[in-house]
């Protein structure tokens, strides 16, 4: 039965109600890494939530109560799947939510610029379905512009009820809210819990900032508010591309500490004892994942509307994407002091995840790291507890299977990208003929077969 009381409060004050109460629906755009974990922290807090995702695979796998992602247990699904979580592929149901959160992909193109059809996508099979005192929240990472521009201006025109997304104090019962809050998590980080991450969120009106305010205090312990989704979107560009222009610093470094026979890990380590002004960044064999190597390109292609090029991030870009040619020629150099060729060597990859302890090799210097040694010649192998196979990507086709680690003295070389802790690390040197060390996963053995680069 519906409390006639709150029937008569005005269509924010019962939707405040609702997230107060926890009885507000919210559905979750895109189950990805991002977004399901996102799902599962509302499902927590005891919210009725509806995950919806074009992937039918995921959707049955959710539905039946299994994970597909590493770090989420199935008991997890299971427990939200008890508190009511759901997964569906079917827009209707969009009309039944209170709040509809967008966690889609937003890669580059093969021109390397913002490939924004998912957000487009969403937004179109999302509109016809929308309702007066709706508020639509996109997480994807993207370029200042994209939720005022393309977001609000797709469901303006789309929905049949010539609704308007709210941009001053307008009618309520006319508009439905729009806003833009980053996601921030760093997958593979254990040290700080998901709610202790503050929340930024930039309405496109005050209404969706106070709603979306709302909705997020009640998962996260702190809610940041800016003046407009286009500050919220630049906040999350700018975290990544000083991660970015900091590794691309580091990894620049690195190479002249090489050739000056410096350790830079070394010098890192002691700079780090600066108790103010320095923020430790770490070198590798280049950038993965799906947003430091993506996401400063999405503003670097917003710039060239102002007539204004962002050096620093071209220049992070060009040094960090060196990183994994620099990984090959230092292999191939190793080799070299004990008078063999990279030409048809066995060479052993240890890690294709992108970074430490995840099952995410988007974008991983691996993959280019094992096509290169592949097209001079190597004989490749690799190793991964996260992956038994390595097939086909956006932008590879490896096809190969997990090697195990029981054979390490058959490779001329072993090669270690990703410095996984389920490695043990003394027993590969012990047990290898040569081993390149992108990552210091080898601190503190001393042996002659080690290779830093
Ligand atoms: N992965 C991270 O660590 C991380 C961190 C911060 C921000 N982000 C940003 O979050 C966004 C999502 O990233 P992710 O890593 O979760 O991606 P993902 O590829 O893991 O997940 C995206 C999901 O969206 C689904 N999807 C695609 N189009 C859809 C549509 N039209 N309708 C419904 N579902 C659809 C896909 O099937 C997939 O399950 C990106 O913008 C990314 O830059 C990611």
């Amino acid at each position: 039965m519906p409390d006639p009381k709150r029937a008569q409060l005005p269509i924010l004050e019962q939707l405040r109600a609702r997230i107060e109460g926890r009885t507000a629906k919210i559905g979750v755009v895109g189950l990805g890494y991002v977004g399901l974990p996102l799902a599962l922290l509302f499902s927590e807090q005891r919210f009725p939530i509806t995950g919806f995702d074009i992937d039918a695979g995921k959707v049955g796998a959710l539905n039946s109560g299994g994970s597909y992602i590493y770090r989420i247990p199935a008991t997890e699904i299971a427990a939200a799947r008890a508190a009511g979580f759901s997964a569906t592929s079917d827009y209707t149901q969009v009309a039944a939510m209170d709040a509809i959160l967008i966690c889609v992909p937003t890669p580059l193109n093969e021109y390397r610029e913002p490939d924004l059809s998912y957000i487009r996508a969403t937004a179109e099979a999302v509109a016809p379905h929308l309702r007066a005192g709706q508020i639509v929240i996109l997480e994807s990472t993207t370029y200042p512009g994209t939720t005022e521009e393309v977001l609000a201006l797709i469901l303006d025109a789309r929905n049949p009820g010539g609704l308007k997304a709210a941009r001053g104090d307008e009618d309520p019962s006319a508009t439905f809210m729009v806003a833009f809050s980053p996601e921030r998590e760093d997958p593979g980080n254990d040290t700080v819990a998901r709610r202790d991450i503050p929340k930024v969120v930039g309405g496109l009106s005050r209404s969706a900032s106070e709603i979306a305010g709302a909705l997020y205090r009640s998962i996260f312990n702190r809610v940041v508010p800016v003046s407009s989704p286009a500050a919220a979107e630049m906040t999350k560009l700018l975290e990544n591309i000083y991660r970015c222009v900091n590794i691309a610093l580091v990894n620049e470094l690195k190479l002249l500490c090489l050739r000056m026979g410096i350790d830079i890990w070394e010098v890192i380590q002691a700079a780090s004892t600066k108790p103010f002004g320095f923020h430790a960044f770490y070198p590798g064999p280049g950038l993965g994942g799906h947003c430091i190597p993506v996401d400063p390109f999405y503003l670097s292609w917003k710039a060239k509307e102002f007539d204004f090029h962002t050096r620093f991030i071209e220049l992070a870009g060009e040094v960090n994407s060196a990183m994994p040619y620099h990984v090959v020629s230092s292999v191939a150099s190793a080799l070299n002091q004990s008078k063999k060729a990279l030409n048809g060597s066995r060479v052993l990859v240890l890690g294709v995840a992108y970074k430490r302890d995840i099952d995410d090799l988007r974008e991983s210097p691996s993959l280019t790291i094992i096509e290169e040694l592949q097209r001079q010649g190597a004989a490749v192998a690799y190793n991964d507890p996260y992956f038994a196979t390595v097939g086909q990507g956006r932008k590879y086709n490896l096809q190969m299977t997990r090697t195990p680690l029981d054979n390490l003295a058959q490779f001329d070389c072993v090669l270690i990208v990703t410095d996984h802790s389920d490695y043990d690390y003394r027993r590969i040197v012990e047990e290898s003929q040569l081993v390149v060390d992108t990552r210091n996963a080898t601190k503190g053995i001393l042996s002659k077969k080690i290779v830093h680069c």
